[in-house]
């Protein structure tokens, strides 16, 4: 549709968690004249928000950023990009020092140390963390705060990014925006900029059960590829061990139970109360993510139960209380008493490992376009993310694109007539998109169940829409990046951290010249 309304701004910021608004107010603060910040919901409606265990950095005494790279390269089973991991811990302390002069409170032991934990994957305490297990929300305040102290960024909520409006040399002129408004700016209108930088989240909603919010339907991801960027390793999508279990019909958000709790000693267990983790992995129930996951997917599958238990119960109701206060509250909410209760729990959609191909400064390959936090791939990741680098990346990251993009601001440029506008998609063939993803795209994958899977999206792809609604550019957006996923899963012919292939149960040898980026996805794979 013709856009209704329009506007400019030097540089539109798409999502308003971590990564967002790190990059809104480092924008501002290098004196970038008009920051736009557009979320499509409310500001705090995000991922960030819903972050427990916390941020990963090497700032206890005897860590090192060396060891921390040691640990997130080895999670990352073979895929990472070295120099992304290096910018990642090396520049990790000094972001998270100043997240906590920006205002978030962090824990500390009483002796005033930050107290640090530890999860899946590290070999050392290097996990801050806030209010016990709920740092998102303390970081996510801390921001919003600092956001309203400079009225001068603009922030429009629930507006969806549609797409790039594209200028003549295929950069970006500026986007189109559907407001879910009223008065002045409703319905699609246009944003002309010199900049936009994606910050919109991951696409968790692509699969029955996940550990997102509603709002991950991989918009960003599905703009990118529209506007002619690149995505990279988006077949490896982190499936987190222990999410509350509720039952075969659950759907949609479900409630996390932090990394952080095994980090505090509690333990997975089958039904006739055996370890799962031993003598699996020398790290145990901390081993690394991707292999916990799959522990308790092979126990699950052995024995026909549909979830496992986390035993926490040694640690007290009094530890529960004050170093797990969120997830005790859940617990109660579903009469569940974890001090004296299993947990029962699987594992379901975390994070999207992958996402737009980025450069080191956020550059996503289109002139203009820069990406960061969960829809970006810097190469950070990986096969499978180490707990708690996530929140790190958005910090590290935005202060990367804010230190660069002032001095690489485009002229204003016209749009030219966009020949890529999406077909809209029904709403309707949401609830069938997740069924097949999670049947045939989800944990355990195979040759078979990856090619239905693309026979049916396909299908599902020919369901117009007529309305032009936020169901339909969500069902749109999430049928784009499932494809996208199909096809990078059915590509990749081995098993590699997250990506767990029943027909190639061997991790393959990477060929030479054939680095992680070979299973790249663009527009027209
Ligand atoms: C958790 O608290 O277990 C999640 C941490 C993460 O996803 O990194």
């Amino acid at each position: 549709p013709a856009p209704g309304w329009s506007t400019r701004a030097d540089v539109v910021v798409v999502g308003s968690g971590i990564a967002g608004l790190t990059a809104a107010l480092r924008l501002h603060a290098e004196g970038v004249g008009r920051v736009m910040v557009v979320t499509k919901d409310v500001l705090d409606a995000g991922s960030t928000q819903w972050a427990q265990g916390g941020i990963a950095a090497a700032l206890g005494p005897g860590d090192t950023p060396l060891e921390h790279e040691e640990d997130t390269l080895v999670a990352g089973a073979g895929a990472c990009d070295p120099a992304a991991v290096r910018v990642l811990v090396s520049e990790g302390p000094e972001a998270v020092r100043e997240l906590i002069a920006l205002g978030a409170r962090f824990d500390h032991d009483p002796d005033g140390e930050l107290s640090l934990t530890r999860e899946g994957g590290h070999h050392r305490d290097r996990i801050a963390h806030a209010g016990g297990d709920a740092t998102g929300a303390e970081i996510q305040r801390a921001l919003v705060a600092a956001v309203e102290r400079a009225p001068e960024i603009e922030v429009i909520q629930h507006a969806l990014a549609v797409d790039v409006l594209p200028a003549a040399d295929g950069g970006v002129a500026g986007v189109t925006l559907h407001v879910m408004g009223e008065g002045q700016r409703d319905g699609v209108g246009a944003v002309l900029c010199r900049a936009l930088v994606l910050a919109s989240g991951g696409l968790g909603q692509v699969f029955q059960q996940t550990t997102n919010p509603a709002v991950s339907t991989g918009d960003g991801m599905a703009l990118a590829l529209r506007a002619g960027a690149t995505l990279r390793d988006l077949e490896f999508v982190q499936f987190h061990p222990t999410v509350m279990y509720l039952g075969p019909d659950a759907r949609g958000q479900q409630p996390l139970v932090s990394e952080a709790v095994r980090g505090e000693g509690a333990v997975l267990v089958d039904f006739e109360g055996r370890r799962i983790m031993d003598g699996v992995h020398e790290l145990g129930d901390l081993a690394p993510r991707d292999v916990v996951a799959k522990a308790i997917t092979r126990r699950m599958r052995e024995t026909g139960r549909p979830h496992m238990w986390l035993d926490g119960r040694a640690l007290g109701r009094a530890f529960w209380e004050r170093r797990f206060p969120t997830i005790l509250a859940t617990c109660e909410r579903l009469g569940i008493d974890p001090s004296t209760d299993l947990l029962p729990v699987a594992p379901a959609c975390h994070y999207a490992s992958g996402g737009v191909r980025t450069d080191l400064w956020g550059r996503a390959g289109v002139p203009g376009l820069y990406a960061t936090g969960e829809v970006a791939c810097s190469g950070v990741h990986g096969a499978n993310r180490l707990a708690s680098n996530s929140l790190l990346e958005g910090l590290v990251f935005s202060r990367r694109i804010a230190t660069v993009l002032p001095g690489e601001l485009r002229p204003w440029s016209e749009p030219v007539a966009d020949d890529r506008p999406p077909a809209l998609v029904s709403g309707e063939v949401r609830a069938e998109l997740q069924a097949v993803m999670t049947e045939r795209v989800g944990v355990l994958r195979n040759a078979a169940g990856l090619a239905e899977a693309a026979e049916r999206i396909t299908k599902l792809a020919a369901a117009g829409s007529e309305r032009v609604d936020l169901d339909a550019w969500q069902a749109t957006n999430l049928l784009t990046v499932a494809d996208a996923l199909t096809a990078a899963a059915a590509a990749r012919e081995e098993t590699r951290g997250s990506h767990w292939r029943e027909d190639f149960p061997e991790t393959a040898p990477t060929p030479p010249g054939r680095g992680p980026g070979h299973y790249d996805v663009t527009a027209s794979h």
